[in-house]
């Protein structure tokens, strides 16, 4: 006697078709389950023993076999003991019915209780690219399934109500397709709230106008985590693709909320310096995402950068410059989408007062240099925006005229955006802080003055090719918001100065 269920299974984001092959031939009684790793499967019997026996369903009185195929693949976490259930059900004659295009997955409790799993939508989306056309999964995660295209998701609380449905027809109906309302997206915070302090405003704009990494350095109080907190509020809003993809990386590291399960403002992610390593870019013996790939689509704020541990702050590089990181095990690698804005503040110095006009800083000259020199070229490399955030003007806070809205500078951003959507159709760059090397000479094209502009401050600040690439990229940002086909001269311009920081500060 032989049955087949359908399951998947998952790895980090990968979701692959599982097959729960289960035979049972006379002899003594012998419940063998091959194909999962050894403390899973032993856990899994368990259960699965236990949950027969609350049915008082004598189905393992022979000798049971179940695989999980192909077996080459490592199969981690507790989903299949739903599908195994399933498969020894239909063995004993339990469950008769075609589920040729039915698939479960779901952990049990001791009781018959179906209990929430992580990353249900990657798996119920590749349950759906595999022709499965219905599946059972916990109830829990019903809604956040739904959102999947062209399969039916049954939410189950209970095993037997898997068992009542497929004898007879009744008891569960498929979840209807969760729609996230669209008043969800609503900042608390706004850039009205910000008195004065235009020229940081203008470069948070520009950032997020090309997606380009920002770094404030300023002294305390100066407001830079209030500036940062405010960025998500005028990005653009997020796509239905890419609140798939967060929804399903937030998934898995298992902080969905089941009622409200859909990803559907762009993350902002603030990060504290005590992180670790693996907290930060993903990690573990069986690897979840870091914070780096929860901020997938959105930003990534590291508050107080000299803080971080330096190791910690260079295992960013490589995923920030690719937005993708990889994460290798003995069990296989896996990697995750890291598509993120970087937003770092710092002060300048432990006492925050190093080049404040208005306060003395009571640092040594060293003090300062290995307060600094924490965070390395290269990761400065990598932010191509850099401004200094100065204390807010007394006059902009006593009068509190009316500031900007956010949703006014959003509009701009947009616009920016929609010509960067047009400039890289048919290709996968999303904004101007990705262009590729070898298309930055046709698309940052100068007009000749802002040419002249730039070739005399190369020679004059001794910029590096990296140096280079990154302002015309930050200017080409700058030409969009302005409506500009040409980079020119104010657009440069714009650009140098965001990188001043390096020549005031670091190569002093
Ligand atoms: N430009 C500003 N307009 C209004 N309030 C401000 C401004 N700058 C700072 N503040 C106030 O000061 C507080 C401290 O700012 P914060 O963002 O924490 O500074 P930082 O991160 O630079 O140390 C803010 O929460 C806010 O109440
Ligand atoms: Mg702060
Ligand atoms: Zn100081």
């Amino acid at each position: 006697m032989f049955s087949k269920i359908k399951s998947v299974g998952l790895f980090g984001l990968n979701a692959f078709p599982v097959d729960v092959e289960a035979s049972i031939s006379p002899g003594q009684p012998i419940f063998d389950v091959v194909g999962l790793p050894d403390i899973a499967v032993q856990e899994s019997k368990a259960r699965i023993r236990a949950v027969l026996g609350q049915l008082n369903l004598k189905l393992l009185n022979g000798r049971v076999t179940v695989n999980l195929a192909p077996a080459s693949v490592k199969k981690i976490g507790s989903m299949f003991d739903l599908p195994i259930t399933v498969a020894i059900m239909v063995l004993g004659g339990v469950i008769d019915c075609d589920l040729s295009d039915t698939a479960f997955i779901g952990e049990l409790s001791l009781d018959g209780r179906i209990s929430h799993i992580n990353g249900a939508l990657s798996m119920t989306i590749t349950a759906s690219q595999n022709g499965i056309k219905r599946l059972f999964l916990p109830k829990s995660n019903a809604k956040e399934a739904s959102v999947a295209d062209g399969i039916e998701v049954y939410g189950v609380e209970h095993i037997t109500q898997i068992v009542d449905f497929l004898r007879t027809g009744t008891g569960l109906t498929p979840e209807p397709r969760y729609i996230p309302s669209a008043e969800k997206l609503i900042y608390r915070e706004d850039f009205a709230d910000v008195m004065g302090q235009t020229a940081a405003k203008k470069a948070i704009e520009v950032a997020a106008a090309g997606s380009h990494n920002i770094l404030m350095l300023g002294p305390p109080g100066s407001g830079k985590s209030m500036l940062a907190k405010r960025i998500p509020s005028i990005l653009p809003r997020i796509t239905f693709e890419e609140s798939i993809e967060t929804t399903q990386i937030h998934s898995i590291a298992g902080i969905i909320d089941p009622k409200d399960p859909l990803v559907t403002n762009r993350p902002f992610r603030p990060v504290s310096h005590t992180i670790s390593g693996a907290g930060l870019v993903g990690g573990g013996t069986v690897p979840r995402p870091g914070e780096i790939s929860l901020a997938h689509n959105g930003v990534l704020f590291l508050d107080e950068l000299p803080e971080f541990d330096r190791r910690t702050l260079e295992t960013l590089r490589q995923p920030i410059e690719n937005c993708e990181i990889v994460i290798s095990r003995a069990s296989g690698s896996v990697s995750y989408p890291c598509d993120v804005m970087l937003v770092a503040a710092m002060n300048p110095c432990p006492c925050g007062n190093f080049g404040n006009p208005k306060k003395k800083c009571t640092c040594s000259e060293k003090m300062v240099t290995m307060y600094l020199n924490k965070i390395s070229q290269p990761v400065l490399d990598r932010i191509d925006i850099q401004i200094e955030v100065k204390p807010v003007e007394y006059e902009d806070l006593s009068e509190r005229k009316a500031q900007e809205s956010s949703a006014r500078i959003a509009e701009r951003v947009q616009r920016a955006r929609d010509i960067q959507a047009e400039r890289f159709k048919g290709t996968n760059i999303k904004s101007n802080s990705r262009i590729t090397s070898d298309i930055i000479g046709e698309v940052c094209r100068l007009t000749p003055d802002a040419g002249d502009m730039l070739k005399a401050a190369f020679d004059r600040l001794g910029l590096s090719a990296r140096a280079y690439d990154r302002i015309l990229k930050v200017a080409r940002t700058c030409a969009d918001l302005a409506g500009l086909k040409d980079i020119d001269r104010a657009c440069i311009s714009q650009a140098i100065g965001f990188r001043s920081l390096d020549r005031k500060y670091w190569n002093r």
